[in-house]
């Protein structure tokens, strides 16, 4: 379906709960999780059927995020549901790998063919620091379990903090030449809930081209990343740039929250509720979100942050 902007709406990103066994700076605030009644969340019937909806609606590709998805319980039946969802062409899902050594094959024979990692450091001590509970030794080891199951599609994605992972930038997109991965740098969000963002902590995605002048364009072909790589390299290097380059003018993705919220745009709190709604009446939910998707998602910037109304654990990225 059509937006009232002439965008041709495909893409749903589900984030399928809002927990996360790690509690990364930029996503989540300090004092953790706030906790949710069981009965305010979709549940997987619900979830399924929204995705009905959306399907007749137009919408063929679905990516799962959280939270964490993997540490949702039944996500193997869930991502089964959608991929057999007629009408869904593409079903991916983002994850910070450190449960994947346990799922990997489980999540390929569910249907799932694409997987992001998020992966902002090779350094253990970094890693520690910015997901304030994890250890890098688990991420690596699900990179590689995600590698060995033959997946369509590894991506790796890394957020770029000034003074915390900016001098790894060779090092990160070295692991497009070492693997068939694509490697894709995001400048940082001023998300709600994050640690204060702060301008010297921005790093524009330009910062990437600098430190690696021997990257290469290649046609553009993924979405929302301008493409390059590195010579020899298997994979590519990607940059995101929500922030020094917008995308929105071909924007054709929707969010639905583990709470049943569709969000038609990440940075603005408009949100349609469909929790224990019928499936004629989650239609014309989506129908409004779509109508409604703004055109852009507004000023981003330390002045002037994200509107998104929840923090990034409760959207999903
Ligand atoms: N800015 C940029 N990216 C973010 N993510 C989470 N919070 C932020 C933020 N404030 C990323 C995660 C993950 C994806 C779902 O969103 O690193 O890769
Ligand atoms: Fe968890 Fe992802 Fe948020 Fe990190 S960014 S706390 S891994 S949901």
């Amino acid at each position: 379906m059509q937006d009232a902007f002439g965008r041709n709406i495909t893409y749903l990103r589900l984030s399928v709960t809002e927990l996360c066994n790690l509690r990364c700076r930029y996503c989540m605030p300090p004092e953790g999780i706030q906790k949710r009644l069981h009965e305010d969340m979709l549940t997987q019937e619900e979830t399924l059927l929204a995705v009905k909806v959306a399907a007749k609606l137009g919408i063929s590709k679905v990516r799962i995020t959280g939270g964490e998805p993997l540490v949702k319980k039944n996500i193997l039946a869930l991502c089964q549901g959608v991929a057999d969802t007629e009408g869904i062409e593409e079903l991916c899902l983002t994850t910070n790998g450190t449960l994947l050594p346990g799922l990997a094959d489980s999540l390929l024979a569910a249907g799932v063919r694409r997987i992001n990692i998020s992966l902002d450091t090779l350094n253990p001590d970094t890693y520690a620091r910015i997901t304030r509970v994890g250890k890098l030794s688990d991420a690596l080891s699900g990179l590689h379990a995600a590698l060995a199951a033959g997946f369509e599609k590894v991506k790796i994605n890394a957020v770029l903090m000034g003074g915390v992972n900016d001098g790894e930038i060779g090092s990160l997109a070295e692991l497009s030449r070492a693997y068939p991965v694509d490697v894709r740098f995001i400048e940082l969000m001023p998300m709600p809930g994050s640690q204060a963002f702060k301008e010297a902590a921005f790093v524009p995605g330009e910062a990437v081209l600098k430190a690696l002048p021997e990257l290469m364009p290649v046609p553009q072909e993924d979405g929302v990343a301008s493409l390059y790589t590195l010579p020899g390299a298997k994979g590519r290097v990607g940059l995101i740039r929500p922030l020094s380059c917008q995308f929105c003018g071909t924007c054709d993705r929707l969010r639905l929250t583990a709470d049943g919220r569709i969000k038609p745009c990440l940075h603005q709190p408009l949100e349609y509720p469909i929790k224990g709604l019928s499936e004629q009446q989650m239609q014309a939910q989506f129908r409004r979100a779509i109508q409604n998707k703004p055109p852009w998602h507004g000023e981003l910037s330390s002045q002037s942050p994200s509107r998104a109304g929840r923090p990034m654990h409760r959207i999903g990225g």
